[in-house]
């Protein structure tokens, strides 16, 4: 095992068996290692991504993939010739609350109204330098960066989906704060995504579903973790299971990382003013 971090001060978190590299470039130099799991800032994923493919790699990326979706197509294909898995780590997928969601929902028609929401204040997120907040690192604001959870959140209960409508709320540097997004499934399922950078009460991460017989469910993913970021242990278990099957099974698998890419950018595309 090996880890890359430019910041050596990271190295005295790293077990004692794994080799510690600032550059990344060394770490993919390595001809031992097969797959490689990409955790850095959001404007750095396609590079990184790139080169592991380049070299060989099987790639686990975090969301979002790339911050710009022909570059997220140019490493799907790219994984394609290769015959590599390039596989992005939508960790909200393996949520628990979010799989007992899905069974139940299994055996019912699919839901009329869909509301996910995703509300933090990003200020309790971001790490030491603050890329979130940059956003030529991040891709944006918000959208470019909880959208890719919520859109694949949608995706794994609800299937394809595609953008049909988006409001944005910007502050006065113009990095969104909050915005609604609309999606339309292909049973024609209406979905509302809300995402809030800015909500002042902690983190509330929820999915509200309505059928016109009056049913109705939901799921707060994070209801039985009640500490900070907790239900993250159990999701990266499921990143990381998940993505070492399908490395060792051999299947040639891309995932919605690139799908997702694209929704992001047409919601920003077609993002309207939000008025409330
Ligand atoms: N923090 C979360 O809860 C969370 C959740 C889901 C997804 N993500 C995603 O994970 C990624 C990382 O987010 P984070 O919150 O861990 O950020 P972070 O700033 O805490 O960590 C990023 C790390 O990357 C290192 N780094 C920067 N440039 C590098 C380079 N060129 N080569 C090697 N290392 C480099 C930094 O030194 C730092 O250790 C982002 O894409 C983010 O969207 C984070």
């Amino acid at each position: 095992m090996a880890v890359a971090d430019v910041d050596p001060g990271k190295a005295g978190l790293v077990d004692g068996s794994a080799a510690f590299h600032r550059d990344y470039r060394d770490l993919l130099a390595t001809p031992e290692l097969d797959a490689v799991v990409v955790n850095v800032p959001n404007h750095l994923h396609h590079q990184v991504c790139r080169d592991a493919l380049l070299a060989g790699k099987h790639v686990c990326c975090e969301k979002p993939l790339t911050t710009d979706p022909d570059a997220a197509a140019e490493l799907t294909a790219l994984a394609e010739r290769g015959e590599r898995v390039l596989f992005t780590a939508f960790h909200r997928r393996y949520n628990r609350n979010l799989l007992r969601l899905r069974d139940r929902i299994a055996v019912r028609e699919p839901p009329d109204r869909v509301v996910l929401t995703y509300r933090e204040r990003i200020e309790e997120h971001c790490g030491a330098d603050a890329w979130y907040l940059d956003m030529a690192k991040c891709g944006g604001g918000c959208l470019a960066d909880n959208g890719p959870n919520a859109f694949d959140t949608a995706l794994a209960l609800l299937g394809p989906v595609r953008v049909t409508g988006a409001r944005i709320r910007r502050d006065v540097t113009g990095v969104d704060r909050q915005a609604e997004v609309e999606l339309l499934t292909a049973t024609d399922g209406w979905v509302r995504v809300e995402l809030d950078w800015a909500y002042p009460h902690g983190e509330d991460k929820r999915v509200f579903l309505e059928w016109d017989d009056g049913h109705r469910d939901e799921a707060n993913l994070l209801a039985g973790f009640p500490e900070f970021k907790s239900s993250l242990h159990h999701e990266y278990d499921g990143v990381v299971a998940d993505f070492a099957e399908t490395v060792l099974r051999r299947a040639h698998r891309t995932d919605s990382g690139a799908f997702v890419a694209g929704l992001v950018a047409q919601a920003y595309r077609m993002g309207g003013e939000l008025v409330t």
